[in-house]
């Protein structure tokens, strides 16, 4: 009898690049199409010159959208080189939105398909290869692709994403998201917990959990019922293994008492919340129908404050929406000043195809929001700089990632999700060890490894 090498069954191995751009939703959807991929042969290469090329679009913002047609066009080029051997995938939300029409602008993609449809891309692929001609799937099916997607995942390293919950159904009138990602969908705690305990065995110590509005989740829970997000970090945290928490992005609305609480009570979940404002004016979040006044916001913050004393903030802000008067501004410097951020991403209104803002007459001209973008990243990036100076002395533990940028040196996270460097050789990945923080820079922070015992 002759013996069967695993090499004699295995697939012809064959190379996969994917291009990731957007939200930490699209890296871990990159990350499970390559699971998708991997039973087929396809391994990860860094190189644009692969049997199959996927590019993960974001459809956020008129410059994010863009990036799509120039990376085609310096694809197609690779693509001649290698006489037509290559498949072309745009995958994401700018495939959602514009389907076939990336087709007519791009006639040498293969496959286009949309932000529910991933686990399918066996069967698309098999259809292009089998007809020769492209193939179009941008459906937002019954099924959940997440519980579609192959169990066997990629190791994440020690900071792991876990996807929980997708799409949204609050309509914001600048958002593309609730187009290109589609209505609100929770996953099942049970499916949540099984991936959590298989990144934990694959080496995560943090697990973020992600969602368009993740703290809208409200999934089938153990005992039957549906939970809310608080009773699923509270299950979450009780993997043996499992140290950290996170979970984003929230809307200011779905910030549940019960939330609020588990930030004082659930030992595992971070000091640190990413809850997007987008502007510090009543007039300008009714008219983006954010369905939420300012004052909603410093409640929570206030509650968030109390239930855990050192919890900082990050936030989102636009400038520019139509209609945004000089006083609605200084509202929202305002709020920055009143509140202090951490970390906030700012960005200038970008009209958006098909949502309700981008149709309003009052847009705002292009000088006022670039002095109104500089204005307030000026003040954001004093208070960052002002947070992480404020980190100097303190102690905290680091989860440490992997090596520094210079030899000799080890690189980790802190609980705000600060990189913090040790001039340390020697710590394995994956570990957590306190530390003092010795000096800051604006975005990160050094450090000396404290003499105590290893906190885990
Ligand atoms: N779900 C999150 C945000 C998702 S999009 C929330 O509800 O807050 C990420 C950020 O991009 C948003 O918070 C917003 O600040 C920004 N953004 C979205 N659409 C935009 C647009 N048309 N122009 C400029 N910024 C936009
Ligand atoms: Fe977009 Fe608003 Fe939904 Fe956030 S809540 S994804 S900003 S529509
Ligand atoms: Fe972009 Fe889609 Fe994420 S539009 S921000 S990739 S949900």
């Amino acid at each position: 009898m002759t013996e069967t090498s695993p090499i004699a069954t295995a697939q012809i191995l064959r190379t996969l690049h994917i291009v990731t751009w957007g939200c930490q939703m699209n890296v871990y959807d990159s990350a499970r199409m390559a699971d998708v991929l991997r039973p087929l042969g396809y391994r990860a290469v860094d190189t644009p010159d692969a049997d199959m090329v996927i590019l993960n679009t974001c459809h956020i913002r008129e410059r994010a959208s863009e990036k799509l047609f120039s990376e085609l066009g310096r694809l197609r080029a690779v693509k001649d080189a290698r006489g037509g051997a290559m498949t072309i995938a745009v995958a994401g939300c700018v495939a959602q939105a514009e389907g076939a029409e990336i087709l007519a602008r791009a006639p040498y993609v293969d496959v286009v398909v949309g932000s529910q449809a991933y686990h399918r891309l066996p069967a698309l692929i098999a259809e292009v290869e089998a007809k020769r001609r492209a193939v179009v799937d941008t459906d937002f099916p019954a099924e959940q692709k997440f519980d579609h997607l192959p169990a066997q995942q990629a190791s994440q390293g020690p900071i792991a994403f876990l996807a929980i919950q997708e799409g949204c159904d609050k309509f914001c009138t600048f958002c593309v998201v609730p187009y290109t990602r589609g209505a609100e969908q929770s996953r099942p705690a049970a499916a949540i917990l099984a991936e959590a305990k298989r990144l934990v065995a694959g080496g995560a110590r943090e697990i973020a959990l992600l969602g368009q509005n993740v703290n809208a989740w409200h999934g089938d829970g153990l005992d039957g019922r549906t939970w809310p997000l608080a009773r699923l970090l509270a299950e979450l945290a009780d993997i043996p293994g499992l140290a950290r928490l996170r979970y984003t992005t929230s809307h200011p609305r779905d910030m549940d008492a019960a939330l609020i609480a588990a930030h004082h009570d659930n030992p595992k979940l971070m000091p640190f919340l990413h809850l997007p404002v987008q502007s510090g004016s009543d007039a300008i979040l009714q008219a983006m129908n954010r369905r939420h006044g300012v004052d909603l916001f410093r409640r929570i913050v206030a509650d968030l404050r109390a239930a855990r004393p050192d919890i900082a903030l990050s936030s989102d802000f636009i400038v520019g929406f139509p209609g945004e008067t000089d006083a609605d501004f200084a509202a929202t410097m305002h709020l920055v000043r009143e509140t202090g951020f951490a970390l906030a991403y700012s960005f200038k209104y970008s009209p958006r195809p098909g949502t309700p803002a981008a149709e309003s007459p009052d847009q705002v001209s292009k000088s006022l929001k670039n002095s109104r973008l500089q204005e307030l990243q000026a003040v954001l990036r004093e208070q960052q700089h002002d947070f992480n100076r404020a980190q100097i002395g303190r102690r905290f533990d680091v989860l440490f990632t992997g090596p520094g940028r210079h030899p000799g040196q080890m690189a980790g996270r802190s609980p705000y999700l600060q990189p913090v460097i040790v001039n340390t050789a020697s710590l394995v990945p994956g570990t957590i060890h306190p530390v003092t923080i010795a000096s800051a820079n604006p975005n990160s922070l050094m450090a000396t490894l404290n003499q105590e015992q290893i906190a885990a």
